[in-house]
């Protein structure tokens, strides 16, 4: 994978989306006297101009955006420029009703609001790749134009549609997949409830239905909408690498966004860039932590861009507390510390009008540089000028988890034994341990080489496609701690079962044979026990309890209820040089936390200092140097006491000697030389 940096590569960007449009030309030279002063030096402009651009079918006008990006370019501030298509113009809907998406019951969308584009539909893609040949030829050379950015969060508001270009679509995409009509029946299962397919044109979309559809169908459903939408991104991609081949693109990514496989798509970006909007008021954001790792691992460790936050309060909660004093900074220094390159903002000026008129902004309906907000931008924005060496360093992780978008869409399909298992919250009760403890965690594909951890967990593995199993066991057997858990290895890429005894293709691998589950039912427990040293003690468990039989492992917990008390419900399995260790139950955290540090010091993975919980620490690394990111998330003050070696307190804000002392949302970020 190429390793394209942040548009400019030696300063971390900071800005925001700059909607001028909505303003007079005076407020532009204000914003750019605001913007200057706040240390804004990039800014996502045109990302909702289409409508502006191309007043009709034939006519464009470039004029505005010549002038804005002029302006930018005399004022030393980069822009980072949108195609413009997340949301076509009202002539397109009205001349052109099919552009316009369809619901699950045959409803048609209407425009007035974003984003209203049926991803298969051919005039939608024509009209948005014209428009944005002509950005390219006419932006290519200008001096302001750093990266491009395509479209904005594809998939948002609109992932499916099921009108009936998409039907043509999805019947192509399967006679590619599947070559022939029998192969797909089989792979489906068609035989069962009369499915049997004998033409393509049988083959409708998973919509309306009067009870499930075949599970079969809605994952190929779910994956076809994945690339549609990605067909779209690519063909406008095509068109600016045509023009511009050394800039990079890409469009901004979501938290935890299900229906995109971000994998995949993350191979078509130059950098992976993404919007997080925590709840202000819910404690440390470790969800946004997550989803920072994942977006660094999407391309391999390469740093990210935080493309949107805000300042202050959303709009779009039923209710929208401001972030208190001091938490924008301390959660943007979070992206930092976990491999961003870049911070920027939703928006630059709150709107006057509009949908999002409540939404937070960099500068408030005040309009100067007196508000609160405004000055925690502007002190954020000039600390950042002191840490541009800290771009492209880099995170090295001992410990990963398995994160696989084919495995969640197949885990969440209906019809399961329990619906109530989760994929993201599974991962979390791993992910949060590993968060608290300091870990460095990357997110990798079941089948990626595993050989640069020690310690791999795989939450909830209920798909195990070809080569899966092959590739865990050599991460086993050449010495790496594996942990899975409940309701894993139960079928392949179509969802078909993996015959033979749960979890079939990893029963080797485990020692184990799954003979049943019981899924527990809202509200119901069990316990588990444990009798060995480092476990002692009983722990409460909910949701599931598989049915454990040993073939080679040990059991390290067994159930103490129920017909099957007694029975494991937590092994360990020697693999080659070592170990795979199974969970069948959802313990309570005091379990996992445990299990979790045991299988930690086992494997040598150690946080790169210690500190209590709710200090958050991470160490980024260029070959000469190291970054030590320290981040105060708790109600107090801490002291933190540093381990030998000299640091150098890069924002020059506390006295480093053998401790550090940081009071509530206080940071700071130390740099020690590798020796
Ligand atoms: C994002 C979107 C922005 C803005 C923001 C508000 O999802 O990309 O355009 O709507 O949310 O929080």
């Amino acid at each position: 994978m190429a390793s394209m940096r942040i548009p400019f590569p030696d300063k971390i960007c900071y800005g925001g989306d700059y909607n001028p449009e909505q303003w007079p030309e005076e407020v532009w030279r204000d914003d750019m006297r605001l913007m200057k002063k706040a240390g804004v030096n990039f800014v996502s402009v045109g990302i909702f101009s289409w409508a502006l651009l191309q007043p009709d079918k034939e006519r464009y006008d470039f004029a505005w955006l010549d002038r804005l990006m002029d302006l930018l370019a005399d004022n030393g501030i980069y822009a980072d420029l949108a195609t413009a298509t997340a949301s076509p113009p009202a002539w397109m809907a009205r001349d052109y009703p099919e552009t316009l998406p369809v619901d699950e019951n045959g409803a048609r969308y209407t425009n007035g609001s974003r984003q209203h584009y049926c991803p298969n539909s051919p005039v939608y893609r024509e009209y948005g790749q014209k428009l944005v040949r002509r950005l390219v030829n006419r932006y290519k050379s200008h001096p302001a134009l750093a990266m491009w950015h395509i479209n904005n969060e594809y998939g948002c508001h609109i992932s499916r549609c099921y009108c009936k270009q998409c039907e043509a679509a999805f019947r192509v995409w399967l006679k590619d997949k599947y070559g022939s009509i029998e192969t797909l029946n089989d792979r489906w299962g068609t035989n069962f409830w009369s499915q049997t397919y004998y033409d393509w044109s049988e083959i409708h979309l998973p919509g309306k239905t009067p009870t499930y559809a075949n599970p079969g169908q809605l994952l190929d459903y779910q994956r076809f909408m994945s690339d549609s939408l990605l067909e779209c991104y690519l063909g406008e991609y095509r068109v600016i690498k045509e023009g511009t081949p050394d800039l990079p693109v890409m469009t901004n990514f979501m938290p935890h966004f299900k229906p995109l496989d971000y994998f995949k798509w993350a191979k078509h970006m130059d950098i992976v860039t993404w919007d997080s909007y925590p709840e202000p008021t819910a404690g440390i954001p470790v969800g946004a932590a997550m989803d920072h790792d994942l977006m660094r691992s999407l391309r391999g460790g390469q740093p990210f861009m935080l493309m949107e936050q805000v300042t202050s309060q959303v709009n779009w909660r039923q209710h929208n507390p401001l972030k208190r004093p001091g938490v924008m900074r301390l959660w943007s220094y979070q992206a930092l510390a976990r491999g961003g390159d870049g911070i920027m903002f939703f928006q630059w000026r709150a709107s006057r009008a509009g949908a999002e008129k409540f939404h937070g902004a960099m500068v408030t309906h005040t309009g100067d540089e007196h508000s609160r907000v405004y000055k925690e931008v502007e002190q954020l924005g000039n600390e950042l000028k002191m840490l541009d060496e800290i771009v492209g360093s880099r995170i090295s992780a001992k410990a990963a988890i398995v994160f696989d978008y084919d495995n969640w869409w197949a885990l969440e399909l209906p019809s399961k034994p329990s619906a109530d298992v989760k994929y993201i919250e599974q991962i979390r009760h791993y992910y949060d341990h590993l968060f608290r403890k300091n870990i460095a965690v990357d997110f990798v594909q079941p089948a990626d080489d595993l050989s640069r951890y020690d310690l791999v967990i795989a939450p909830a593995l209920y798909m195990v496609a070809e080569g899966v199993a092959d590739n865990l066991e050599r991460f086993v057997g050449n010495g790496g701690t594996l942990l899975t858990t409940f309701f894993s290895g139960i079928v392949d890429e179509h969802d078909r079962i993996h015959l033979g005894g749960y979890p079939a293709p990893l029963r080797k691998l485990l020692g184990i044979c799954v003979e049943e589950f019981d899924p527990m039912l809202p509200g119901q427990t069990n316990r588990v026990a444990v009798t060995e040293a480092t476990l002692y003690g009983e722990y409460s468990c909910n949701l599931w309890a598989d049915l454990i039989r040993l073939e080679g492992a040990q059991s390290i917990a067994a159930f103490t209820d129920d017909f099957f008390a007694g029975m494991p419900a937590a092994t360990v399995n020697a693999f080659g040089k070592g170990k795979a260790y199974y969970v069948g139950t959802q313990a309570e955290p005091a379990f996992i936390s445990r299990l979790l540090d045991r299988l930690l010091s086992d494997s040598n993975v150690e946080a790169p200092l210690a500190a209590p919980e709710g200090v958050e620490v991470t160490c980024r690394e260029h070959e000469d140097r190291r970054y030590w990111f320290i981040l105060n998330h708790l109600p107090e003050t801490v002291t933190i006491p540093l381990p030998p070696g000299q640091f150098d307190d890069m924002l020059g804000r506390t006295t480093v000697s053998d401790n550090i002392v940081l009071q509530k949302n206080e940071l700071s970020i130390l740099r020690s030389l590798n020796v």
